[in-house]
């Protein structure tokens, strides 16, 4: 079931360049039990009619809350930055199949991968997997130094690793760097990111029985009703598709065509 609400905004902040965290609270969030679901966020404005996915950053349970972390792109995303404490937001969500962490267990050495915007599911992903008892290492990419989310956060639930494409921070270059040097064998493997670094990350954990890439297309409906979503299976990729929207938006690694 897809749940429709008006969301309240409990907090909205600018957290670097273009980048805001919003926290919204409803009733919704008790339904939101899986890391890597996003929302279907309305933009108010009547031109606007298409709606705005955008990934569930946190879930808060005791405090009812949960917050997503967006970079203005454009018109949409430039009208919900404007939106402020005490607003309401029309949400449509929690939609899509988010991770599964049921493999995990106490001990594990888990990998988690992320790049620029993909970065804010996985700090709930992250969150998740500590309370499994993992252990936890964390390879991000960034354009630069200063649209770097959440570090000291990330930093208290594992290892963290930075790459920056200009070298401004952590290793120079993108996060395929990080990957290269990667010494251990993990147990399960979660990643999202720009098209570039999940198809690394897919070429790479092709095989692995627990990796997973959380992938981005352009939606309409976003609730698995219209197909504009779509990407090609990997088996019969002229025939058969999957909707990044229902079906996704998360894929094993081998699963789909990039
Ligand atoms: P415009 O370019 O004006 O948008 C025009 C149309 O294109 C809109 O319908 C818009 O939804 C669509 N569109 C534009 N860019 C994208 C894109 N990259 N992906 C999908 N549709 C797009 N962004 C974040 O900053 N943080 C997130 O956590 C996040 N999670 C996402 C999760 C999923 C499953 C998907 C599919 C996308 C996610 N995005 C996220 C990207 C976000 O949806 C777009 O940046 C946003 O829709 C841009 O809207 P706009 O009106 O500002 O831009
Ligand atoms: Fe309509 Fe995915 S956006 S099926």
């Amino acid at each position: 079931v897809i749940l429709k609400e008006n969301l309240k905004i409990v907090s909205q902040e600018q957290i670097a360049p273009r980048i805001f965290e919003m926290k919204m609270t409803g009733e919704m969030v008790s339904d939101m039990n899986v890391p890597g679901q996003f929302l279907n966020m309305k933009v108010p404005d009547a031109s606007k009619v298409l709606r705005r996915p955008i990934s569930i950053a946190e879930i808060d349970k005791e405090n009812n809350t949960c917050s997503i972390i967006y970079r203005v792109e454009g018109g949409g995303t430039a009208i919900l930055s404007t939106l402020q404490a005490g607003d309401e937001v029309d949400v449509m969500g929690p939609q899509g199949n988010g991770f599964d962490i049921s493999m995990v267990k106490a001990g594990d050495h888990v990998l988690v991968i992320g790049g620029g915007i993909g970065v804010p599911p996985l700090y709930q992903l992250g969150k998740e997997l500590k309370e499994l008892g993992a252990e936890i290492t964390f390879l991000f990419g960034y354009a630069n130094w200063d649209v770097i989310i959440y570090e000291k956060l990330f930093q208290g639930l594992g290892q963290v690793f930075i790459s920056t494409d200009d070298g401004s921070y952590g290793v120079h270059g993108h996060v395929g760097h990080l990957l290269d040097a990667l010494e251990f064998e993990p147990t399960a493997v979660f990643s999202c990111g720009a098209p570039g670094m999940l198809k690394a990350v897919n070429e790479r954990f092709k095989e692995h029985p627990h990796a997973y890439i959380s992938l981005e297309s352009r939606m309409a409906c976003g609730m698995g009703a219209c197909y504009a979503c779509v990407v090609p299976k990997i088996e019969n990729p002229e025939t058969s598709n999957l909707r990044v929207c229902e079906d996704g938006p998360v894929f094993k690694t081998g699963s789909v065509v990039l």
